[in-house]
């Protein structure tokens, strides 16, 4: 494995919600000349400008994939290019083609060129025969969506090339993700997000997913904790490389709507499940057990849903007095 110093890090999907706010903290961590981003999409001039040069890519295809690694000398790559779960479901096709054929073109060409690998896997591994409480780290996992299908195939692919090729790639299983900078991609979670904008924009909020859903939440501060420091982990003690269980709280719509009226007495949320949705939530767990990350690579996040919720509005609210808060409900 390239020592901190001499890292040549490329992002793939960096332009979308995690790989937005990544990209700042990888370009700190270890000097944004260091840092190759790439999306799909064209980059607008001032989003993640000073964090890294940032090259187009489309991860399905192979040769510019294999270029960029190649003619930047990039020796890690953080694969966040895929389709969320609720995009994924409108289109299982392209989610099969964007989800696996990029993550194939990322180990084969990591295999290549020797570089360590990041690979996100999803609660979205888990499916309905999976036991919801408390869920292990090792278990049922025949998941129902086809963002799930990907998760797993992932999670096994990647294995995979680590025991047969050497590869050095790791993971974990996020849960949802809250974050301000970047909306969400269109996952089951993002009702998380969108409440906030919601909250502080009109004082209510229509939720996709019934009062008592409970899921897995993290905070993107420690989202991003967990990405650096797996991968700075020490291999050796890594027994699940690539499918570390990871989560920071978990909640339903009910409570998050409390923790919201703490500092806004006036919210008003009212629920219209959305079936697509729901049910993937419902196949999902209601919490995780995230010991085996705790315990391998000693991961403890900070954010609990008390300071997350309190540091979200205190954000968006500061957005909002300055005319900048760009959100318009249902579209995320
Ligand atoms: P996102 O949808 O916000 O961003 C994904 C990015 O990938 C987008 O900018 C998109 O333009 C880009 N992209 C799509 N197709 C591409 C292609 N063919 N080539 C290159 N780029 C392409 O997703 P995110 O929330 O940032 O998620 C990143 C990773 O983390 C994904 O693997 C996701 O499954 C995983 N994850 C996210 C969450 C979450 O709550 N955000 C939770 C669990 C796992
Ligand atoms: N936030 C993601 C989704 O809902 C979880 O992987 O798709």
């Amino acid at each position: 494995m390239a020592s901190s110093e001499n890292l040549r890090i490329l992002v793939t999907g960096s332009l979308g919600q995690i790989g937005s706010e990544l990209a700042v903290s990888l370009s700190e961590s270890y000097g944004s000349d260091n840092i190759v981003l790439s999306d799909i999409r064209e980059k607008s001039s001032e989003k993640l400008t000073g964090y890294g040069e940032f090259i187009k890519l489309d991860v399905v295809s192979r040769d510019d994939f294999r270029k960029i690694v190649s003619e930047n000398g990039i020796n890690r790559v953080y694969h966040l290019a895929a389709m969320l779960s609720a995009v994924a479901e409108a289109e299982p096709r392209k989610a099969w083609k964007v989800n696996m054929e990029g993550l194939v073109n990322a180990l084969e060409i990591c295999s290549e060129y020797g570089c360590s690998l990041f690979v996100p896997s999803s609660i979205g591994a888990f499916g309905p025969d999976t036991p919801l409480d408390n869920t292990p780290q090792d278990t049922i996992m025949r998941p129902h969506s086809m963002y799930g299908v990907t998760k797993v195939s992932g999670e096994l692919l990647c294995d995979y090339y680590h025991l047969k090729y050497g590869v050095d790639a790791r993971g974990v299983r996020y849960p949802g993700i809250i974050s301000s900078a970047t909306l969400p991609g269109g996952g089951t979670t993002d009702y998380a997000v969108q409440i906030f904008y919601a909250a502080v924009k009109k004082g209510s909020y229509t939720c996709y997913l019934r009062p008592d859903t409970s899921l897995d939440m993290m905070y993107m501060p420690d989202a991003i904790k967990a990405a650096i420091d797996i991968m700075e982990a020490d291999s050796e003690k890594l027994e699940h490389r690539n499918a570390f269980n990871v989560t920071a709280m978990h909640f339903t719509p009910e409570r998050l709507a409390e923790a919201i009226r703490e500092h806004l007495p006036g919210f008003e949320i009212e629920y219209r499940p959305d079936p697509l949705r729901q049910g993937i939530a419902d196949s999902w767990p209601n919490y995780m057990d995230d010991s085996a990350a705790r315990n391998e690579w000693g991961w403890e996040p900070e954010y609990d849903i008390d300071a997350m919720v309190a540091d979200m509005l205190r954000v968006l609210s500061r957005r909002h007095e300055e005319g900048k808060l760009d959100y318009t409900e249902g579209k995320s």
